[in-house]
């Protein structure tokens, strides 16, 4: 079987994931990428980027050796259990849905081939995501594994988990963005408050966490260090910095992670 990737479910997530991956087109030369959806008209942009329309998962199954399911979390036990049938030791399927453990996907296939979970993030939508990784699957070639890690790495940034760790990876990274937006969102307030419009604060602002996750990504400088170094003595940035620590920032993100961790226990029992 040709290693083409192929999406069942095209809407935000499994969207951005094949539009990302069309876009990376030289990378997967000769793979080729085919999607089924539900909605026709969620193909439509990306065949605009070569993407095959396939008319059912079953399609997408006798072409492709790797099958993403994006379809809602209540979705994918039905959407697998249509597909088994079609599924052979050779294929892959990969699922991003939230909360579906390795065994019920397992289950759902039948045990017809390995299977992979995956945890993205909204950055995946514009090519900036992270993704968990869990490749536990016995039946996962070494080859399957490569190329699974391969076409994520195409995305963002993957990092491999244990099962185990999923719940706290979905509160840190997962979340994550919302934690970001809710950051930015305060200072963009901050803006208009010094009298800046609403559009340029935000147009700062988000060049302001653009410019400061690649000096974090990029040097190996420590954090606190690249924050000091903002701060000259008895200058302006202190005094701001002085005020968040006294509302006790870090204490806040700490608790926002650890809430979402239990959280996210307590939902799976
Ligand atoms: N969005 C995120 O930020 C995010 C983050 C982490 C994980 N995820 C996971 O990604 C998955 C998809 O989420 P989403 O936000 O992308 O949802 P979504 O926008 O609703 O996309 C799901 C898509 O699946 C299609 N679909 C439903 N049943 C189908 C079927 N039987 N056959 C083929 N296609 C079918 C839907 O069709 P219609 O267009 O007709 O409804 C829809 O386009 C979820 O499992 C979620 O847990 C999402």
């Amino acid at each position: 079987m040709e290693k083409r990737i192929g999406c069942i479910g095209c809407g935000n997530m499994g969207g951005a994931i094949m539009a990302g991956l069309a876009r990376r087109g030289a990378l997967w030369e000769g793979w080729g990428l085919a999607a089924a959806t539900r909605t026709a008209a969620r193909l439509e942009p990306l065949i605009e980027l070569g993407v095959r329309p396939c008319q059912s998962g079953a399609e997408v199954a006798k072409s492709c050796r790797y099958i993403v399911i994006a379809v809602k979390p209540y979705q994918t036990d039905a959407v697998l259990r249509e597909l088994a049938p079609y599924l052979t030791p050779d294929h892959v399927v990969v699922s991003v849905a939230a909360g579906v453990s390795m065994a019920a996907l397992r289950e759902s296939c039948g045990g017809a081939c390995a299977v992979v979970r995956c945890m993205p993030n909204t950055p995946a939508k514009v090519g900036k995501g992270v993704f968990g990784l869990c490749l536990e699957d016995p039946a996962l070639t070494p080859e399957a594994r490569d190329d699974v890690q391969a076409m994520f790495a195409a995305l963002g940034v993957c990092v491999e988990l244990p099962e185990s760790r999923f719940t706290a990876f979905s509160a840190l990274i997962g979340a994550g963005p919302a934690y970001v937006f809710a950051m930015m969102q305060g200072l963009v307030q901050a803006g208009a408050t010094l009298g800046f419009t609403w559009a340029q604060s935000r147009e700062m602002v988000a060049a302001l966490f653009e410019g400061s996750a690649l000096m974090a990504a990029r040097e190996n400088t420590p954090l606190p260090q690249l924050r000091d170094e903002v701060c000259s003595p008895g200058g302006l940035t202190i005094a701001g910095v002085n005020a968040l620590d006294r509302a006790g920032l870090n204490g806040l993100l700490v608790d926002a992670v650890l809430a979402a961790d239990a959280r996210g226990r307590e939902m799976e029992r």
